[in-house]
């Protein structure tokens, strides 16, 4: 029997980005983008377009990249939003634009200050100016999870009639459960007229840890997408997972009568790249892609996986994309072989500049590191990623002493704006002294707000990626470092936050 396909709608790249310090530049976004394509994601959220200039360009270079999967924006239900997500798209083989008003009382009273008849017919003009851009028009209700179910049928019916044709339910705020979400994706494809005619969608949030439960609750009452994300990155406590969801569809094919194209080999390679670009680790016993997910400690469990695999394994390993870690490259490895292994990561050097500076890194890390593997490819092409003008302050050199008993120091150098500034700080520790010599140049007065070490890979030669937090004026943005010098990476991964500092704009969150 044919099954139905499921959609499988990244947001990862709107909603995952709106998460705090989880932005993204445009060059990582384009990464991000042509990895979701690799994986047959399909539809890419590609972003805001009215948030700010740089989103909504953020948006178009995707919409001109990518081929296999439609290229979705988000807006307001407002003349100018749509217009911009219309604009945003147009390059795309297949453009989408998703427009959203709140529907629950408390949205509708407290944020929008709007009456129901307003709000239903603030969401058909909505639909009306977005059909002069596309056919391809998807609707949702803010809140829906806490919104009355009349009037959810009644803003439904309406904008159904206007043209739109992908419905989405999300739950906002991650307050239903799975047994009452999914009577009301039964009662709503029950009473919506025409319901037929559309595609039924969720958006889950997990506030309460049951964003995945709630959608494959939805989807066994008919619903036939699922928006989800990378690792669940999201506002708060995240959105459904993207793995999750997928990989629970495919392994329990005996309950589920819908399947998704999706290439699962993908997913680990997809998970590592947004964690190292935005700087959010994967929890070691998150499903399907934390480091544990396959690893079998206990002596019954490896006996009974040695004799047979399927006494404790529900799923394999590298379906899901884990690989032994490779040895891909070497000292001797030339210009050519370098290239190509970034090719079959999916890595695109867009000149030959780019190329030789990457490849220039590329030896003096072999000359360090012996066995260079993807993961050490990957971490090195993240810092390719910055552009001159995100790079104000770039990091010269770097001379720490550390020793019992003696109060550690540390000297810098940096180039900020071009000039060449220097200056000494002692510490508690190396990475302490190290950015207090920092902060003297920089004069940033930002809180720092997380700092973390994770190892690339294994060995006591492995790079150090850090991660670093910073929050100025309300702002939060995430700076990424990798060496195999773990103080280095530490002001590496500093620097690269106070760039961001000094150049991200500001930006509209779409649901403030
Ligand atoms: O959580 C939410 O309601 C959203 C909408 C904009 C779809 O992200
Ligand atoms: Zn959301």
């Amino acid at each position: 029997m044919m099954k139905d396909h499921l959609v499988i709608f990244d947001t990862t790249l709107r909603d995952g980005e709106q998460s705090p310090g989880a932005s993204m530049t445009k060059e990582e976004k384009l990464r991000v983008a042509r990895q979701l394509e690799r994986m047959k994601v399909d539809v890419i959220e590609a972003g805001f377009a009215a948030a700010s200039p740089g989103d909504f360009d953020a948006i178009r270079s995707i919409a001109e990249t990518v081929k296999e999967s439609t290229v979705c924006s988000l807006a307001r239900a407002s003349e100018n939003d749509i217009r911009r997500a219309g604009e945003a798209i147009k390059p795309a083989r297949s453009g989408r634009i998703h427009t959203f008003i709140a529907t629950s009382p408390i949205h509708m009273e407290k944020k929008l200050r709007m009456t129901p008849d307003q709000v239903v017919e603030q969401a058909v003009k909505a639909v009306l100016w977005a059909r002069e851009y596309t056919d391809d028009i998807e609707f949702s209700a803010e809140d829906a999870g806490r919104s009355e179910l009349d009037f959810l049928c009644r803003i439904f019916d309406a904008v159904i009639k206007s043209g739109a044709k992908t419905i989405n339910v999300p739950d906002t705020v991650g307050y239903n459960v799975p047994g009452q979400f999914s009577t009301t994706i039964r009662s709503l494809r029950e009473r919506v007229p025409n319901s037929d005619k559309v595609v039924w969608s969720v958006h889950c949030h997990n506030d309460l840890g049951l964003a995945v439960a709630n959608s494959l609750a939805a989807v066994m009452e008919g619903a036939r997408q699922v928006e989800c994300t990378i690792n669940g990155l999201g506002e708060r406590a995240g959105n459904a997972a993207l793995e999750e969801i997928v990989m629970a569809v495919r392994t329990r094919q005996d309950i589920f009568d819908c399947e998704t194209r999706i290439d699962t080999t993908q997913i680990v390679p997809a998970s590592k790249l947004v964690s190292s670009i935005t700087g959010f680790p994967v929890q070691p016993n998150k499903a399907i892609v934390g480091a544990n997910a396959f690893a079998h400690e206990s002596g019954i469990h490896q006996d009974g996986v040695i004799k047979h695999r399927e006494t404790y394994e529900i799923m394999r390993a590298q379906d899901v994309g884990w690989t032994q870690n490779k040895l891909v490259l070497g000292k001797h490895s030339g210009r050519n072989a370098f290239k190509t292994r970034l090719a079959d990561l999916g890595i695109v050097v867009d000149s030959e500049e780019q190329l030789n500076v990457a490849f220039a890194r590329f030896k003096e890390l072999a000359d360090k590191k012996h066995e260079i593997f993807d993961e050490d490819l990957q971490a090195l092409m993240s810092d390719e990623a910055v552009t001159p003008e995100q790079e104000h302050y770039k990091l010269i050199s770097l001379r720490v002493a550390s020793e019992t008993g003696e109060t550690p120091h540390a000297r810098i150098t940096l180039a900020a704006g071009g000039d060449e500034s220097q200056s000494e700080a002692d510490g508690d520790g190396p990475v302490d002294a190290s950015f207090k010599a920092v902060e003297r140049i920089a004069g940033s007065h930002s809180e720092l707000l997380l700092f973390s070490v994770n190892s690339i890979t294994g060995g006591t030669d492995a790079q150090g990626e850090v991660t670093v937090r910073l929050a100025k004026d309300g702002r939060v943005v995430n700076g990424q470092g990798a060496d195999t010098d773990i103080v280095v990476a530490s002001v590496k991964a500093y620097i690269n936050a106070l760039n961001k500092l000094v150049s991200k704009p500001e930006k509209v969150n779409p649901q403030v």
